[in-house]
């Protein structure tokens, strides 16, 4: 046996172990001056990116062209930004991955989506860690705040990026995350009024972060324990929310078979000082109707059925049929069927004041209308179609007036614009007498409106 070789190729290894832990790390950059990147510029990226450009030019990545060429021309699609804002931003929007190679920051806000099994989809999370790893420069650092259950910066991102650059973490770049908290159609909550959460993989890291986002947020910052306690906790709010609204849409159900209004129970309750107040509604869009999942997918690899989180889900899902039910019965109530009439639906995108569709549970409602034989006509002047996503049953109107009086109404969810266009005569002029109005927020409830309708609130 050839002991010397042995030995000599021992130390050969050792020693190139040592080198690679002996290896400096690299620098972090300065945050008051670091160049800053932002991957996927939607409701969350926009916003960053124009705010990070105040004080260094940056640079927006996407891999959209039509979201490049909007923004390009100063139309924000989202409508998050202020026109003024992104017309003053020096931001570089570019879909040339060679461009992050400039970035001393990258910052990853690409959608997070479930598959039609409400399984997580990290394929555009991967797909970007990727990128970053092909192209970024040594001692960048690495924030993601895209939602994810956690562990997956960690342990899903952080390889790829590893495997894509030859670098590793801690030495030759820095990982971070920074969940997003924004709030979609609410002009007194904008990115610089949330307080932000951030975490690093190492301390210095996470002070880092809190320098850096000192830059955009005015109303502080939480540094966190460490990245997955920061994926944790936005996924802790999310489902917080589901399960709570789940709550309310279950009682909405159980206090509506005993002839009892549940606003009118909310309200009540909410005169107590610990009651935490939360309406029923249509539980859509692609954050709260979406993170339980990852919860749940989480707990199944754990062993943990998640039963609280799976039955709120759950429950959301059914209350779109649950409406649909509603109208029935109060066709019923006039010996009628609901089979060949025409309904008008008010609303279709997933909150109020908000033109985003994607996953409204609106169209579900409508499909199901649709299905019991009726005709549906939608009208919402808020929503933005570019994420249809009816099935086969509603006709999307430009304008309910010109068409002939429906013979019921319903309202999902109460826009500004419905509020000031919406008077009582208007809203009577819309529909037949006697027509079923199934009014989910409660919204349009008045003597002359019962005197017309067959009206319905929880
Ligand atoms: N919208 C919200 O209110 C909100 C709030 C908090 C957190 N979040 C989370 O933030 C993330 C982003 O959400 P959003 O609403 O901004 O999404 P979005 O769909 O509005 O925007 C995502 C953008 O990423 C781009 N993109 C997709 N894959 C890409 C890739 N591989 N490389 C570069 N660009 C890519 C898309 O073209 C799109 O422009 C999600 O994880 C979401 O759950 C959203």
């Amino acid at each position: 046996m050839d002991f010397g070789g042995i030995l000599a190729e021992g130390k050969a290894r050792a020693q190139t172990h040592l080198r690679v832990i002996d290896k400096e790390p690299y620098a972090l950059p300065d945050a008051m001056t670091a160049k800053v990147a932002v991957i996927g510029l939607g409701y969350v990226g926009l916003p960053l990116v124009i705010g990070f450009s105040e004080n260094r030019k940056a640079i927006g990545f996407d891999i959209s062209q039509n979201k490049l060429a909007e923004l390009r021309a100063n139309i924000d699609s989202t409508g998050e930004v202020n026109p003024s804002d992104l017309v003053e931003s020096d931001v570089h929007y570019t879909s040339n991955p060679e461009d992050l190679a400039d970035a001393d920051v990258i910052i990853v806000c690409v959608p997070t989506p479930v598959s039609s099994h409400n399984k997580p989809d990290y394929s555009p999370l991967l797909a970007a860690s990727r990128t970053i790893g092909e192209n970024m420069k040594q001692g960048a650092v690495v924030v993601f705040e895209s939602t994810v259950d956690p562990g997956t910066t960690e342990n899903k991102c952080q390889p790829v990026i590893e495997q894509a650059s030859g670098f590793k973490e801690g030495i030759d770049f820095y990982l971070g995350y920074s969940p997003e908290r924004i709030n979609p159609a609410d002009p007194t909550r904008k990115l610089p009024d949330i307080k932000k959460i951030v975490a690093g993989s190492t301390p210095l890291v996470t002070q880092f972060l809190e320098k850096l986002y000192a830059r955009v947020i005015n109303a502080g910052l939480y540094p966190a324990a460490n990245i997955k306690v920061a994926e944790a906790a936005k996924i802790l709010e999310n489902t917080q929310r589901d399960v709570n609204i789940a709550l309310m849409n279950q009682m909405m159900t159980l206090f509506d078979k005993m002839g009892i209004r549940s606003t009118d129970v909310i309200a009540a309750a909410s005169s107590k000082w610990n009651f935490h107040h939360y309406r029923p509604g249509l539980v859509g869009g692609h954050c709260i109707a979406v993170d339980p999942y990852f919860l749940i997918d989480a707990g199944r690899r754990h062993g943990l059925p998640m039963e609280l989180v799976a039955a709120a889900r759950a429950v959301n899902e059914q209350t779109p049929y649950f409406m649909v039910e509603k109208l029935e019965e109060l066709f019923e109530a006039n010996n009628q069927s609901i089979r060949g009439k025409r309904v008008l639906v008010l609303g279709r995108s997933f909150k109020e004041d908000c033109a985003d569709t994607r996953n409204s549970k609106a169209f579900k409602m409508m499909d199901a209308i649709w299905a019991a034989g009726a005709d549906v006509d939608c009208f919402d002047p808020v929503a933005d179609d570019d994420h249809f996503e009816g099935g086969r049953g509603a006709k999307i109107i430009d304008d309910p007036f010109t068409q002939e009086k429906y013979d019921a109404i319903i309202v999902t969810l109460v826009h500004k614009v419905f509020l000031e266009q919406f008077d009582i005569d208007t809203l009577k002029s819309l529909a037949k007498k006697h027509s079923p109005l199934v009014d989910l927020r409660g919204a349009f409830e008045g003597d002359e409106i019962k005197d017309h309708f067959n009206y319905w609130r929880p």
